[in-house]
């Protein structure tokens, strides 16, 4: 028995964290401010330290560019132990960061973290306003066809190694790629991370990216890998959503936003695969499915979508394991429970996916999720994810994003606390 409780733990791990500004996700294997994990970590600091949750996502948008987009890693300062670093972007930025973002959560979190205490928060959230904008604007000009949100590389989509992405990796081609030497795998155990051959696609895309100039329009028609992304539609409609409220609550025109959501929420039905009573990744080269059963697809709740045949699904993938929600279909031949995003489950996607559920007036599976989710935590430690048939923990431990939920809800029944 650790003698002190999870939830000191958790602020431990995310004070542990802390590069001063920005905290990483784990030490090691993430030595670098990225995207998303930023916007849980500011959720998760706002349960102790106000201050320091704002910073989080100031600190975030000193990295974004000028065309407003937010970058999925920002490299505050160097660090060799990580592979591709700022070199091999070549974005010549300052700060340097990466070239493509990431799953748009931060106007939600934001909302979160300023309901809470909305007097507190208004100066903090106002700075903010116009910069949150500016990265949804951007995703919408930059990365938007049909009405779906497209991701220009896998890890744009933050589900690195799904399934989702296999029929367009698979076009990628990678005569020119040359030698590289990986730093993960000096981190954690290759069995639970992408395989070479995926490795040489995504530095592959990137090499398309960095020759373009990281030119947007170009990257958008004549890139190797274009695929609609239902994981990144429905974070960006709900966070259109959000920021909405927060336009409103400040006295801004929102009709612009307003005229987003519905482009989005008409262009969910692109990525809606009647096969697979899901929505699904589409190829948006050859507008082939990816025919894969993802997490994501349940974030279709939290974008306030709902299915009578999705919540089935959900249901029938989550009662093949034990732990919901498996990133990939449990029932597949190719459902690996303990690699990157091809089959565990991850606690801080488990947490929207259950907000969604509440939204939706799902309580009991919302709770049944959130349980699950804590027991995971509880017996396995805050690791970055979990084998969803027997909780065993996975990847990188002592984890922002981890650390973060427990504190905001995952932890939050009464008898977890403490
Ligand atoms: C991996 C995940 C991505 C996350 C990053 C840092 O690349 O797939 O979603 O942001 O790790 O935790």
């Amino acid at each position: 028995m650790n003698p002190i409780g999870p939830d000191e733990q958790a602020r431990a791990i995310l004070r542990g964290n802390d590069r001063g500004g920005y905290t990483v996700p784990t030490a090691g294997l993430y030595p670098y401010q990225w995207n998303w994990d930023s916007a849980f970590a500011a959720w998760g600091f706002s349960t102790f330290d106000i201050d320091r949750a704002w910073t989080e996502l100031e600190t975030l948008f000193t990295g974004q560019w000028q065309s407003g987009m937010v970058p999925h890693i920002v490299f505050h300062r160097d660090d060799p132990g990580y592979f591709p670093g700022p070199d091999v972007w070549g974005t010549k930025t300052t700060p340097p960061t990466s070239g493509i973002s990431q799953p748009p959560v931060a106007a939600s979190l934001a909302r979160w973290i300023w309901e809470a205490d909305p007097e507190a928060g208004r100066e903090r959230l106002a700075g903010l306003y116009p910069r949150l904008l500016a990265s949804h604007r951007w995703f919408m000009t930059a990365r938007v066809k049909d009405g779906a949100v497209c991701v220009t590389h896998p890890w744009e989509s933050g589900r690195d190694n799904c399934p989702d992405w296999d029929i367009g990796m698979a076009a990628v081609d990678t005569s020119g790629i040359g030698d590289y030497q990986r730093r993960d795998l000096g981190h954690v155990d290759a069995s639970m991370r992408p395989g070479k051959a995926d490795y040489d696609r995504y530095l592959a895309i990137l090499h398309f990216g960095r020759e373009s100039g990281w030119n947007d329009a170009e990257i958008l028609e004549n890139g190797p890998f274009l695929m609609a992304d239902p994981g990144m539609t429905f974070i960006l409609l709900r966070a259109h959503e959000d920021l909405a409220a927060i336009g409103r609550a400040l006295g801004e025109d929102v009709a612009e936003i307003e005229h987003w959501c519905q482009t989005l929420r008409a262009g969910a039905d692109l990525m809606w695969n009647a096969d697979l009573h899901a929505y699904d990744a589409r190829d948006m080269r050859s507008g082939r499915f990816a025919n894969n059963l993802s997490s994501a697809a349940f974030l279709a709740f939290y974008a306030g979508l709902d299915r009578p045949e999705l919540e089935r699904r959900l249901i029938r993938a989550w009662n093949a394991v034990r732990y919901g929600i498996p990133s990939a279909d449990p029932e597949e031949p190719g459902f690996e429970p303990r690699r990157y995003w091809r089959g565990p489950a991850w606690p801080f996607l488990n947490t929207l996916i259950a907000r969604g559920l509440h939204d939706r007036g799902k309580v009991g599976l919302a709770e049944r999720l959130r349980a699950e989710t804590a027991a995971l935590i509880r017996s396995g430690g805050f690791y970055e994810y979990f084998d969803p048939t027997d909780a065993t923990p996975c990847g990188g431990k002592d984890f922002t994003w981890t650390a973060a939920i427990w504190l905001t809800w995952a932890g939050r029944s009464g008898k977890e606390t403490g």
